[in-house]
């Protein structure tokens, strides 16, 4: 089969076609010929050598997938031949043909197209498992996410909004703010320009924010506790101002703060499974009602990934980027 390769950390000239032995379902999982993969910032780092698959992972790229069940393990009872699914993987989209776990894959919603749904699993996934499984974000609350443009973003403002939350959010300029106030958000704050914190405080008359899902990290972790309101929540999802921080303890204290984080790809199989669940019973019938709908920048065929990465790291989409293995799929 044929696959996205790397022949060595670095650019996205590094990805090149290869080949590589069409793999076989273990008992528990579907062998999966892929219709589109998403794109994600994890693949970037991967591929530059900063963030290596989890062990027993496959070393090709790729987190997210959609398309027809070709074969199953002799544990798999839900998926058949012939099914359309989406699946979250960890490691081994980037590729004509993969294994999921049965339990890491989705039915297609009806109002998703096959290629589309590449889109939904790691972000769906990702806010799901961080702000509604325990749950941190309530009904009416104020809420603020960095990067709302983002794969994460504009799947984190709809979700909030369907689920009754207040949104807030930050992105880098006025044509991106304006694309995540017709997504649901309240005020969008153009974070290379505007004082987004002080924007922000007062947009909250005051109150302080009670949840914020972070993907910066660095210098933004003081702004954060500062904004948040007593009993607020803090998410880190990742670090892209660094890891190190400086942080007011008292501010932690005094508004009892819970300063949390994840990563959803170092996960246990069972645990994304239970998430699988989760998100089958409360965000599919969302998608189902149009209500929160995978926003697609540009979906590049497999020979383009390339272009796909640039475009990644250039900053200038909105919504996810695809890969289109198979072309007669249609989308
Ligand atoms: N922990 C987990 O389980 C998990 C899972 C999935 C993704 N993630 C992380 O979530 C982030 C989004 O993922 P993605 O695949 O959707 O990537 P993406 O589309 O490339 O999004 C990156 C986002 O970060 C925003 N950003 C960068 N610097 C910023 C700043 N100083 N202030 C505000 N926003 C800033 C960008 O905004 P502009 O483009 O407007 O500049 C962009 O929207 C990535 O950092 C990824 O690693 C974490």
């Amino acid at each position: 089969m044929r696959v996205v390769t790397v022949q060595q950390f670095g650019g996205p000239e590094e990805l090149v076609i290869g080949e590589a032995p069409l793999p076989r379902p273990a008992p528990d999982e579907v062998l999966i010929r892929v219709a589109a993969a998403g794109v994600n910032r994890a693949d970037i780092l991967q591929r530059q050598g900063h963030y290596p698959p989890p062990p027993g992972a496959s070393p090709i790229l790729g987190l997210e997938v959609s398309g027809n069940v070709i074969e199953t393990g002799s544990r798999v009872t839900r998926w058949k031949p012939d099914d359309k699914v989406c699946a979250l993987l960890p490691g081994g989209g980037y590729a004509e043909y993969c294994i999921a776990n049965a339990g890491c894959c989705l039915p297609i919603p009806k109002a998703v197209s096959l290629v589309e749904a590449a889109a939904l699993p790691e972000a769906i996934f990702t806010v799901w498992a961080n702000l509604f499984s325990l749950p941190y974000l309530r009904t009416g609350e104020k809420f603020l996410v960095h990067g709302g443009t983002s794969g994460i973003g504009t799947v984190a403002i709809q979700m909030a909004r369907a689920f009754g939350a207040r949104v807030i959010t930050t992105s880098g300029s006025v044509e991106k703010c304006r694309f995540c106030v017709s997504l649901g958000a309240e005020r969008a704050f153009n974070y290379r320009e505007e004082a987004w914190a002080e924007g922000a405080m007062k947009w909250s008359e005051y109150d302080g924010i009670d949840v914020i899902l972070d993907m910066v990290g660095g210098d933004y972790f003081p702004k954060h506790l500062k904004l948040l309101a007593p009993r607020g929540r803090l998410i880190h999802i990742a670090t892209q101002r660094g890891n190190a921080v400086t942080a007011d303890l008292h501010l932690i204290m005094s508004k009892r703060l819970v300063i949390t984080g994840s990563t959803l790809r170092s996960r246990p199989t069972e645990e994304k499974a239970a998430l699988r669940d989760q998100v089958e019973e409360h965000v599919w019938p969302l998608v189902e009602k149009g209500m929160v709908r995978p926003v697609i920048d540009r979906v590049f065929e497999m020979e383009n990934v390339a272009a796909a990465h640039e475009r990644m790291q250039s900053s200038e989409h909105i919504g996810k980027l695809l890969l289109q293995m198979d072309t007669t799929s249609g989308s």
